[in-house]
């Protein structure tokens, strides 16, 4: 049997007015990405041959960011949102001589996994006509009802606007997914008309054309979080919760201790090693890639950054984007870092910035260091070398180098390069006055004032 080809539309047309934001829809991001990513990798892992991006027009960014993960989709463009079946019929390039499986899926439907998506493959190549992804909803409102006939068969779907009473008390709904065979596709679009409440032209109408010609519909099954179909930004904020919970659950599933998961929020491309622990209320932004044996303390910040094999980062440490950390190196409370390689066995323990610099190997850096690495115009690099001790509270007034080994004593400012194992002192010498302080008091409390 030859494998069946397979095109994907993905719908993202859509003005998605209830999110009110001027931002399209699909670009709002989950887990660190917008939900058309999401879309478009789950399409992608299934296996899936061509895909189009239904987008409106003005929407060059949401067509520019789907090539960018996606450099073959091919882009359709409706020009007036009419609804989902005129959406597809805006694709119709894509399947008009294709004569596999047409899959249809929506931009606002982040959740989806690869194998639900393989899954209307399988039923389309068991000689199903169109097969619908439905799921069992807690609340469904706002969804579209599975209505199905006496033998189980589902013979419509039917709007929320469009139900009557009965059939809102339905709770298995329409998850958005269908799929067609191309002929089948081809021949129901023509058909669907827009006469219901919202006068629009629905895909799902194609599913009562179907049950009435007689053409085998199977309707599969998934849990409902996978399908949250993003309208409003409370739906964001549940499909949120939702890819967190499945992020944690592969983290833990792949060797990361968790102290309390619920707490620590990851990205969709974090990476992690083996024997990876962290603490409470940590954020992982999108980029990071954390080593084997790395301790992340508690609420500690971090996005785009490289953490190597034994790392320590925090409690409250914020690591920027290019933020290298070397291994076993130490990253502590207070101390943000942006730019900057840190090399194996250094320590930034606490009250720091540091970017656009490179600290070598076994450095040490003291509490309340400052890189001044921006003149107002420009960014400048500072580098520290191995072994090199900087006390605290010193700026460091870029660009400037301290070579291998070099000592900086407290308090300096400095704006010159210090040689390999050279003492530098930038601040003003210490004076001090015999006896001071005792005849300051005496006077004081004599009721004289006080004379310097
Ligand atoms: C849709 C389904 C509903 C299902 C729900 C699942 C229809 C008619 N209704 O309702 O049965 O339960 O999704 O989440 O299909 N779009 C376009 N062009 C248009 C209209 C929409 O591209 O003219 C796109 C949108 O960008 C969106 C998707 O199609 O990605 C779905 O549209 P939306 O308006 O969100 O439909 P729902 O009301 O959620
Ligand atoms: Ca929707």
């Amino acid at each position: 049997m030859t494998e069946r080809s397979s095109i994907a539309i993905v719908l993202a047309a859509g003005k998605g007015k209830r999110m009110k934001s001027a931002k399209p829809k699909v670009m709002h991001k989950i887990a660190g990405t917008p939900m058309l990513a999401h879309v478009l990798r789950a399409v992608r892992a299934a296996g899936i041959d061509k895909i189009a991006v239904v987008t409106a027009p003005g929407m060059e960014e949401v067509a520019e960011f789907a090539r960018g993960i996606e450099p073959s989709v091919e882009i359709f463009v409706q020009e007036d949102q009419l609804g989902t079946a005129h959406a597809v019929l805006a694709a119709e390039d894509i399947f008009e001589s294709a004569s596999g499986d047409v899959l249809v899926l929506f931009g606002d439907t982040p959740l989806l996994t690869p194998a639900t998506i393989k899954g209307v493959g399988d039923a389309l190549s068991a000689g199903a006509d169109l097969a619908v992804i439905g799921f069992e909803a807690t609340d469904p409102r706002g969804y579209g009802r599975l209505i199905l006939d006496e033998h189980g068969a589902v013979s419509a779907i039917r709007e929320e606007k469009d139900a009557n009473e009965a059939e809102r008390d339905i709770r298995l709904c329409n998850s958005g997914i269908i799929g067609f065979c191309a002929e089948t596709l081809r021949r129901l679009l023509p058909r669907i008309g827009k006469q219901n409440a919202s006068g629009e032209y629905y895909l799902t109408d194609a599913v009562g054309l179907a049950y009435a010609s007689g053409q085998a519909s199977r309707v599969l099954r998934c849990a409902a979080d996978e399908v949250i179909g993003v309208n409003a930004k409370s739906d964001l904020a549940l499909a949120e919760s939702a890819m967190q919970s499945r992020l944690r659950a592969r983290a833990m599933s792949d060797g990361v201790t968790m102290v309390a998961p619920e707490t620590v929020f990851l990205s969709h491309d974090t990476i992690f090693g083996k024997d990876v622990l962290i603490e409470p209320h940590v954020i992982v932004g999108p980029g990071v890639a954390i080593g084997d044996n790395v301790t992340l303390k508690g609420f500690s910040h971090l996005e785009g950054a490289t953490l190597a094999s034994g790392a320590v980062v925090g409690p409250f440490a914020r690591l920027r984007p290019g933020a290298k950390v070397g291994e076993k190196a130490r990253v502590g409370n207070f101390v943000e870092i942006k730019q900057t390689d840190i090399g194996e066995g250094a320590k930034v323990n606490h009250l720091t910035y540091i970017g656009d610099a490179s600290i070598g190997a076994g450095a040490n850096i003291g509490a309340g260091t400052i890189t001044c690495n921006y003149d107002g115009f420009d960014k400048h690099r500072t580098t520290i070398g191995a072994g090199a001790f900087v006390g605290s509270n010193t700026s460091l007034v870029a660009p400037v180098t301290l070579g291998d080994g070099a000592y900086i004593g407290s308090g300096s400012v400095i704006s010159k390069d210090v040689s390999a194992d050279a003492l530098a002192l930038g601040r003003a010498p210490q004076e001090e006055r015999k006896d001071w302080a005792a005849k300051f008091r005496a006077r004081r409390k004599r009721g004289n004032a006080p004379k310097q």
